[in-house]
């Protein structure tokens, strides 16, 4: 038998990274790859990046200038090493990747079930590129994980149910590196999540860089929208909590929420990014609704469940956002309240159609806009957080933590919680009073008690 071959696989950028360099991790594991947590004793380097902002982008190219090292380290002592990149800056630069460093491999987020042959190709011709959009679903394609696998990964899931985005905000590059809008049938996930279920996952994130769009085959061979999918995956025994993660606001449909007030296992807690509250700018940048629009939506939601939190992510200094402009996004999160919300400063990407319009806001004007938004949304993620203190929660516990004794969960808004408890209660959801708040943390104790909505439900049950 061969040994064993090492592979270091770093991963940049959205959660849809994370999950697909699981799936390369799989797809070469038949091959006899390892995972080995360092890269400088690595025999393959997977650089799993992201091109979403120039930052993200930047830092493949210093990462493969220290991989360059450690190979040449590597080739001294008499090994190989070889270096892939993978993701989405492999797919819009692969050719300007391949000129300024010593790559092996790049392959574009479509083709990963061709790794193995093309580390093969690679080995003998020196190097191999493919960034092709293949008209066959990748996703057949991908090795499954396997059950060791599935349960050192712990008991939180993702599981990819869309790829791709046609909404095309001017912004974005995702359309042209993802490519478009696809949506894998329901039996397929299924099985993917009946797998992991029977292997200790309790909670499913389902991704899609606009998970909101999906359209999957039913079994009935109709299409079906997501609310039916989260309905449909709740009830597979095990599965405890759903969420999904990244929604557009004109994808929300009706199942959607009427999924939100009927079923248990979806967390209330959405990710439902606006960008800017100006509709000068929500125009300029395609998104194709406004802010009120966007307010319309939220209060669906609410009305549905009451107790549902959001998050979600902001531009700032897009090409001619004025202060006034500005303001109007204040003013909408101000109105909002978000549990937690991302915010950039522009970036303008090649290949995009904002890339070709005058930029206006100087880098001091949107560092200043970058201060005072994050401000704003830092104020009110701590009070949302400062409210859980004194109030009951459901826990959902992950592993153990670091302090020695205390196991760590999330509650439903994705907050760690932290509880000094026996390591039983892992893959468990239990009720936590919460005690008091360190920094983004919740510190508490197991209750008994079950939480208000848990009660309202058992007694309705018990007919008392
Ligand atoms: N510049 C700055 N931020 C961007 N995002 C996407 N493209 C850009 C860009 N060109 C942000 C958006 C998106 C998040 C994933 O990244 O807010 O929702
Ligand atoms: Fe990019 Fe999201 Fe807009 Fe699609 S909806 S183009 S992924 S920002």
């Amino acid at each position: 038998m061969t040994p064993p071959r090492k592979l270091h696989i770093k991963s940049y950028g959205c959660q849809m990274n994370v999950y697909d360099a699981q799936r390369m991790v799989d797809t070469l594991a038949p091959e006899g790859f390892v995972e080995t947590a360092s890269a400088e004793d690595a025999d393959l380097v997977i650089l799993n990046t992201c091109h979403i902002r120039e930052k993200a982008s930047e830092k493949v190219y210093s990462e493969l200038g220290r991989l360059r090292t450690a190979k040449d380290e590597a080739a001294r002592g008499g090994r190989t090493m070889q270096i892939a990149v993978a993701g989405c800056v492999a797919q819009a630069e692969g050719e300007e990747i391949v000129r300024r460093a010593p790559v092996d491999v790049v392959v574009g987020p479509q083709s990963y079930h061709h790794l193995p042959e093309l580390l093969k190709r690679a080995s003998h011709d020196g190097r191999a590129i493919e960034t092709e959009f293949p008209a066959a679903d990748k996703f057949g394609f991908l090795a499954q994980p396997k059950p060791e696998a599935i349960r050192a990964r712990g008991i939180s899931a993702f599981v990819t149910v869309q790829e791709g985005c046609d909404k095309f905000c001017t912004f974005c590059v995702v359309p042209y590196t993802r490519g478009a809008e696809v949506s894998r049938p329901v039996a397929k996930i299924l099985d993917d999540v009946k797998r992991l279920a029977d292997n200790g996952v309790r909670e499913l994130t389902l991704i899609g860089q606009n998970v909101n769009a999906y359209h999957g085959e039913g079994p009935d061979g109709q299409s079906w929208p997501l609310g039916k999918l989260l309905e449909h995956l709740s009830q597979v025994p095990g599965i405890a909590r759903l969420r999904y993660s990244t929604s557009h606001p004109r994808d929300v449909d009706d199942s959607l929420i009427a999924a939100h007030r009927d079923l248990d296992a979806l967390m209330p807690f959405v990710h439902l990014p606006v960008q800017s509250g100006s509709d000068r700018i929500l125009s300029a940048m395609n998104r194709k609704h406004t802010a009120d629009d966007y307010r319309r939506v939220i209060d669906r939601f609410r009305a549905a469940r009451q107790d549902i939190a959001f998050s979600s992510d902001f531009i700032v200094g897009f090409p001619g956002e004025t202060e006034e402009d500005f303001r109007a996004t204040l003013a909408l999160v101000t109105q909002i309240g978000y549990a937690a919300a991302y915010s950039f400063k522009y970036s303008a990407r090649p290949g995009t159609p904002a890339a070709d319009l005058q930029e206006t806001v100087s880098l001091a004007e949107m560092d200043q806009r970058l201060e005072r938004l994050q401000g704003l949304i830092d104020s009110q993620q701590s009070a949302f957080n400062k409210a859980a203190i004194g109030t009951t929660v459901d826990v959902l516990f992950e592993r153990e933590a670091r302090k020695e004794g205390q196991i760590v969960g999330r509650t439903a808004y994705l907050q760690p919680a932290h509880v000094m408890a026996s390591p039983d209660i892992i893959g468990k959801t239990l009720p936590v009073r919460i005690d008091s708040l360190e920094r983004y943390s919740l510190l508490g104790e197991l209750a008994t008690k079950p939480v208000a909505r848990e009660a309202a439900l058992s007694s309705m049950a018990t007919g008392a």
